[in-house]
């Protein structure tokens, strides 16, 4: 790894052994944007690579300079306007109205290592010998304004970590209507735009279709990152598919508005922008102040869709996550909310966990429910004090019994929300988001509290610093369970407002970071309503977030794989719940059910006590089974094989990283009779290891696994599965070991 910068050309080349990024200094001042994929070798003058031609249409910088048309250059970090048509990376409004502004490049400076930045979710290196990092600064020489690009090159791997800061160095105040993370101008547009969209209980569904002029984008503007939309998008050639081809992803470390988008211009450039949603944004810089953009980070892959995603799940899993759990399998929980929802006392409670400690569940999770005046969802949000009617010995009463049992003990909270019967509320009418005079919309029967407010953030810290002193928790479940709209502080002044949404979500950060300080060994899960900030910004603080409310197997099948793409399985909550499902009242087998919740973080959201005595011995059996491999499921590398979105059958695995052992997920949603063979080519074995297919007698070898394929027919697999019978929701595991 390393950056070079060449001072004749005034040309920067950051490069490892997978990627190179190349810009320069174009000769109007601005940065251009020269090359970003598979590494090539650096040279002293890549000028040939500036595309720059006087075309009949365009306007130009000056008659001198008549090639220099910013529309027609790729550049690095476009403002609006001064002969640039397409959308901006930034835009700057003066005290004039003017929204213009001119960031010409002043210097550079490269640094070992990758700086922090303050008070946001952001990758990061344990040591200095991880990553370089390139910071070029721009100015604007009318208002003083200045922008410092930050590039980190990692030393392994396609990724490559870009943010913003900005400074007024002038004299009068500014604002920032606009702020993006990351620009990238490619020189075609020969691409697929993939994004992960969908709603509640259907999130991160993979959506595909082909670039043309105009703009694609998704975004959000719920003030969280949303069911709807992930701020994740890979862009890949036609051809690319899972194995082979090139893509680029691109995910912004953040849980507020984003905007990601492609804008292909008038001569097949595609420009991409990633950042905070600049509707709703407006930042008020005075002289002296400064603003950072969240991160956002770009991988390139030449090697398949696969080879993207596990390029984000290394980094992600090992330089985003931190912590104690960071890199610790995670405890097999039971959660009791699809058990009993609001209907339970102390002592249900703790029958529910007796029977899943008999199983082998190592964690008993305390849902919605237990504090203040929550008796359904309609009051105590706000009230972080457990309920005495329901739990008479308060949450530590609970806590010493659960852990008498030998478990441990986790609470759900959703800090963030204010039920209007609460005593929080009554206390403090006005410290939630709302505008003067309009109405205080409701959602769950609740209000958003304003966190870009100190004050609320510290007194609903200590609430829960009190809780967390003085019960023996050991797992947080943060949950978030509406969208903001209304968006205005009573605290701030008018020309502040386009500030709260960000605010908003830096006061989450803070409360986070406050919490994860004081209880470093709480292991943390996010959640908001399933998967509506399934984000990297949380990923920082919490190493597990609940993936979606949708807990059917065969729903979670398109969930999950679609998850995958940018975010590592150890991040991925997933349980087996009951049957009927809650959701879509379907009925799974429950070896399906397992199956599928392997391949992330293992759990239990029903009562065990309620299943047939062979049913519970299954579940030991799972568990059990889990315990054996949670460190494979977890942390191994995993790819996708078959994909729910174009089948019926579905597969995926894990890979040891010493490649001698690997297990393969294979699901079938609907059973046909008469039906084709069906095989999967493996993904990421030895070629040379004889693998055992456990249960069986057979073994083969990792080249005939991953060119011939596995056979998955039935009639194959009678031996593995004791010739059950086929049917609709089917999955088999096949466990391979290499001796
Ligand atoms: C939404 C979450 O996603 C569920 O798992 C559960 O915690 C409920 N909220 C509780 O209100």
């Amino acid at each position: 790894m390393n950056i070079i910068f060449h001072e004749q050309t005034r040309t920067f080349h950051l490069y490892n052994d997978e990627i190179s990024y190349i810009m320069t200094v174009l000769p109007s001042g601005h940065m251009g944007q020269l090359y970003f994929g598979k590494a090539i070798r650096d040279r002293e003058d890549f000028s040939h690579l500036l595309e720059d031609t006087f075309r009949i249409t365009a306007s130009y910088l000056s008659e001198e300079q008549n090639t220099m048309s910013l529309e027609h250059l790729k550049q690095e970090y476009p403002v609006y306007g001064t002969t640039d048509y397409r959308e901006p990376a930034v835009e700057v409004i003066q005290a004039n109205g003017s929204h213009l502004s001119n960031l010409q490049y002043s210097g550079y400076r490269i640094t070992d290592g990758k700086p922090k930045l303050s008070g946001l979710p952001a990758t990061y290196t344990e040591d200095d010998s991880e990553a370089k990092t390139l910071t070029i600064t721009l100015k604007d020489p009318l208002t003083g304004l200045a922008a410092e690009l930050l590039y980190t090159i990692f030393a392994g791997g396609g990724a490559l970590a870009r943010s913003v800061h900005f400074i007024n160095q002038g004299t009068e105040i500014l604002h920032l209507g606009r702020a993006m993370s990351l620009a990238l101008d490619l020189p075609d547009c020969n691409y697929e735009w993939l994004q992960f969209s969908g709603v509640w209980a259907r999130e991160r569904h993979l959506k595909t279709r082909s670039l043309e002029p105009g703009i694609v984008s998704v975004g959000s503007l719920r003030g969280a990152s949303s069911h709807e939309h992930n701020p994740f998008i890979i862009l890949k050639r036609p051809h690319t598919d899972e194995n082979q081809g090139e893509a680029i992803g691109f995910s912004l470390i953040y849980s507020g508005n984003f905007l990601a988008q492609a804008e292909v211009d008038n001569q097949d450039v595609t420009r991409i922008l990633l950042g905070i949603h600049p509707d709703t944004f407006d930042w008020k810089l005075e002289p002296g102040a400064d603003f950072q953009t969240p991160e956002a980070v770009m991988v390139y892959s030449s090697l398949g869709l696969n080879h993207l995603s596990q390029t984000f799940h290394r980094l992600y899993q090992k330089r985003l996550a931190r912590g104690y759990w960071r890199d610790r399998p995670r405890p097999i929980l039971i959660n009791n909310w699809e058990a009993t929802y609001f209907d339970f006392t102390e002592d249900r409670l703790v029958t529910i966990a007796g029977k899943a400690k008999e199983c082998g569940v190592e964690l008993f999770v305390l849902d919605d429910g237990w504090f203040g005046a929550r008796r359904n969802d309609s009051a105590g949000l706000g009230d972080w004090y457990a309920n005495k009617e329901l739990l008479p010995n308060g949450i530590s009463g609970l806590s010493r019994r659960i852990e008498a049992l030998g478990m441990k003990f986790g609470l759900w909270f959703e800090p963030e929300m204010v039920n209007e019967d609460s005593d929080l509320y009554r206390a403090h009418p006005d410290w939630i988001l709302r505008t003067p005079g309009r109405s205080a919309s409701l959602g769950r029967h609740q209000h958003v509290l304003d966190y870009s407010r100190k004050e609320v953030v510290d007194y609903i810290y200590e609430m829960m610093a009190k809780l967390l002193r003085e019960a023996r928790i050991s797992y947080i479940k943060w949950d978030m369970n509406r969208y903001i709209t209304e968006c205005y502080s009573a605290a701030l002044p008018s020309d502040r407002q386009g500030e709260v949404f960000h605010r908003y979500i830096l006061g989450v950060y803070d409360l986070y970071d406050r919490l994860t300080r004081e209880f470093p060994h709480v292991l943390f899960e996010s959640c908001a309503s399933g998967g509506a900030r399934f984000d990297p910004g949380l990923l920082y603080y919490a190493p597990q977030g609940w993936t979606s409310d949708d807990s059917d197997a065969i729903e979670r099948l398109k969930i999950q794989y679609g998850t995958s793409y940018c975010y590592p399985i150890s991040c991925m909550g997933s349980h087996v719940s009951a049957v009927p499902n809650h959701q879509v009242f379907r009925s799974t087998p429950l070896y399906t059910r397992a199956n599928v919740a392997y391949f992330g973080t293992f759990g239990y959201e029903l009562d065990l006590n309620k299943l047939t005595a062979d049913e519970q011995e299954e579940v030991k059996q799972q568990i059990a089974f889990m315990k054996e491999y949670r460190e494979l499921f977890q942390f191994g590398v995993f790819y996708r094989l078959r994909s729910p979105f174009e089948d019926n059958y579905t597969s995926w695995m894990v890979v040891s990283p010493d490649q001698k052992t690997a297990i393969v997920g294979w699901y079938k949603t609907l059973n046909h009779v008469n039906v084709p063979f069906t095989r999967v080519r493996l993904q990421g074995l030895a070629p040379d290891l004889c693998y055992h297919l456990e249960d069986s007698s057979l073994s083969f070898y990792g080249d005939e696994l991953m060119n011939a394929g596995l056979i998955t027919s039935d009639s194959m697999c009678g031996e593995l599965t004791g010739k059950r019978p086929s049917c609709d929701f089917d999955s088999r595991l096949f466990i391979l070991k290499a001796y």
